[in-house]
């Protein structure tokens, strides 16, 4: 019991009220890890069986657990790393920490306090890299599949132009990527995605097996990185010269569709976001990070017009932090400086139902539908002192989301369910 608010479509002006159910004394009854009862706390009740439990969440809000479809499980202790740009971090910094993921023990802890602190931020499902190494997916999925979450991630592919430690084959990374595959796809709530890390790190032969390891498992997701940074784009086409313009390298290879995320996208020609819509592959924003590592500003609003679909997530170490309310805060700048307003009930929409439909899973998880797994959040817009006295003078939905997306962050997130069950947070 509690307000609920349940989103059922892209909102298409500034409080479109068609595109979500807000109840004011809302119900979801939850049974063998799924929302089969949503409405108003009455009804729902009227229907429920005999002596079923109710916890009761007023005066919070309860939605879908974030979605986070860009993040770098291997990277906690990259975050906050003092770099001038992309290139110089990635360098200095992450093909550094990544090496430790060789050592199991290492990556088992690390695949711990990663879900414990998604979940602490209200992010119930994600899209992960994991390291070069093998033994970091299998620690992330097991962690996963132990916790019963629904988690998209992969085996970064990545054979030159990083440190030998860091590096696999065209072979071996085919190889391990199908053996992640194998172990894991589909096993409890686990999903496996093809991984290339971005072009500057894999040799063509490369990027050709993962493209056959995705036209032999075409349901699974595909994650890389697409122009993020000026130095990057520059390099990539000099290491691809028959190429047109960098997203031609993925397409080539046969890389985008609609299962593909393509992080950042933030410096794109016409003719790459035509590509890019015309695939149905997904741009993913990732503001704190492009803001944090000086990459550029996301054209959404051209990117939108232009019909490619959009996600928006943290990039976890590059971003800096782990909030999808803080990324949506940092979102909302980004498009103040290019001139463009996302509304509160837009960006709501994006974290939750928004970023299931990027991941081809609205069907099961984003939203409180009837049939959706219950995964399902619940916050607090009075969570700090400074919330709650300007609380006192919101009289909106629409305001209060706001006040949760400028001001919220892990003290706002006030309960957690994964599939039903409550977590400890
Ligand atoms: N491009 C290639 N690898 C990475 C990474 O780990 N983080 C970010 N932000 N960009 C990348
Ligand atoms: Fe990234």
């Amino acid at each position: 019991r509690g307000r609920t608010l349940s989103f059922r479509s892209r909102p298409q002006a500034r409080d479109d009220a068609s595109s979500y159910v807000h109840e004011d004394d809302g119900g979801l009854l939850i049974d063998g890890g799924i929302i089969v009862r949503a409405g108003s706390f009455a009804d729902v009740k009227a229907g429920a069986p005999e002596g079923v439990e109710i916890v009761d969440h007023r005066p919070h809000l309860l939605m879908a657990g974030f979605i986070d479809p860009h993040i770098h499980f291997p990277q906690m202790q990259v975050t906050a790393s003092y770099a001038a740009n992309l290139l110089e971090w990635l360098n200095t910094y992450t093909f550094v920490e990544e090496q430790r993921f060789a050592e199991t023990a290492h990556a088992e802890r690390f695949a711990g306090l990663f879900f414990d602190e998604l979940l602490r931020h209200g992010t119930t499902t994600a899209a992960a890299y994991c390291s070069v190494h093998k033994g970091s997916a299998d620690a992330f999925f097991a962690e996963a599949f132990r916790r019963n979450l629904l988690m998209v991630g992969g085996k970064v592919m990545m054979d030159r132009n990083a440190p030998a430690a860091l590096t696999d084959t065209a072979q071996s990374g085919h190889d391990d990527t199908l053996a992640v595959i194998n172990d894991w796809h589909g096993k409890g709530r686990c999903h496996v995605a093809i991984t290339p890390r971005f072009a500057i790190t894999s040799t063509p032969e490369q990027l050709d097996a993962a493209g056959s390891l995705a036209r032999r498992f075409p349901e699974l997701h595909i994650q890389t990185h697409l122009s993020e940074n000026d130095a990057e784009i520059a390099y990539t086409m000099e290491l691809y010269p028959r190429a047109s313009h960098y997203t031609d390298v993925y397409a080539r290879h046969g890389l985008l569709g609609p299962k593909t995320l393509l992080g950042h996208a933030i410096h794109l020609n016409d003719h790459e976001a035509g590509l890019i819509a015309e695939t149905g592959s997904i741009a993913v924003h990732c503001p704190t990070s492009n803001l944090f590592l000086g990459s550029g500003l996301f054209d959404l609003e051209r990117l939108s017009r232009m019909g490619v679909r959009v996600a928006v997530a943290t990039d976890i170490g590059g971003g800096t932090s782990y909030s999808m309310l803080r990324t949506l805060d940092e979102a909302y700048k980004i498009q103040q400086l290019r001139g463009h307003r996302l509304t509160p009930i837009e960006s709501f929409w994006l974290a939750t139902r928004g970023n299931a439909e990027a991941l081809s899973l609205a069907r099961r998880i984003g939203t409180l539908d009837e049939g959706s797994d219950a995964d399902i959040i619940a916050l607090d817009a009075r969570a700090t002192p400074t919330m709650a006295i300007r609380m006192e003078t919101v009289s909106s939905l629409e305001e209060e989301l706001f006040l949760l997306q400028t001001m919220g962050d892990d003290r706002a997130i006030s309960a957690v369910y994964v599939a039903g069950e409550k977590v400890t947070i």
